[in-house]
């Protein structure tokens, strides 16, 4: 089953919204598999984020990523890398739909709340970065009810 990387930003994390974004996937179907609350070194962050160094809003985000824990959780489940970027929203909370998490909660780019990856490929990259030591593997007895 496809696997997506999701994470509370701090900002996200700040304002309580762990446990409301969490529930939004557990009850779209799909399944957690792994989750943690971390405080990422300046070397990890620019891991995850290598492929935005060149952009002027680089060192800031970078900063903004380190003003306090993250929470990052895996999630399973059908089409998950896709289907958790629509529930994200746009990148720019601005131009999210009203509806999706960013659209719901944030209104600055640089304070989007949520990360989520944007590929299959990144995604196995990002859990094997933030969770090296793997995610589980459970049955949850929904899963008869939610896949066809
Ligand atoms: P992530 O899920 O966090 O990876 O966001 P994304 O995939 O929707 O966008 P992208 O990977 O291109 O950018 C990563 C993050 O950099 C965004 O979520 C923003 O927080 C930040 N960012 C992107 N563009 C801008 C910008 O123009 N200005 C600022 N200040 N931040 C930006
Ligand atoms: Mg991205």
């Amino acid at each position: 089953a496809e696997r997506t990387y999701i994470m509370l930003k701090p900002d996200g994390v700040d304002r309580g919204l762990i446990g409301e974004i969490l529930a939004r996937f557990e009850k779209r179907g799909f399944k957690l598999i792994a989750a943690k609350l971390a405080l990422p070194s300046k070397e990890h962050l620019e891991k995850h984020y290598a492929d935005l160094k060149d952009k002027p809003f680089f060192p800031g985000m970078i900063k903004y990523m380190q003003s306090g824990p993250v929470f990052c959780m895996v999630f399973e489940g059908l089409d998950a890398v896709k289907t958790g970027r629509a529930m994200l929203g746009a990148t720019n909370p601005l131009a999210s739909q009203p509806g999706t998490i960013r659209g719901d909660y944030a209104l600055a780019v640089g304070r989007n709340i949520c990360h989520g990856s944007d590929s299959v490929e990144n995604a196995e990259k990002e859990i094997a970065l933030w969770f090296p030591d793997g995610t589980l593997q459970y049955r949850l007895s929904q899963e008869a009810m939610i896949y066809e």
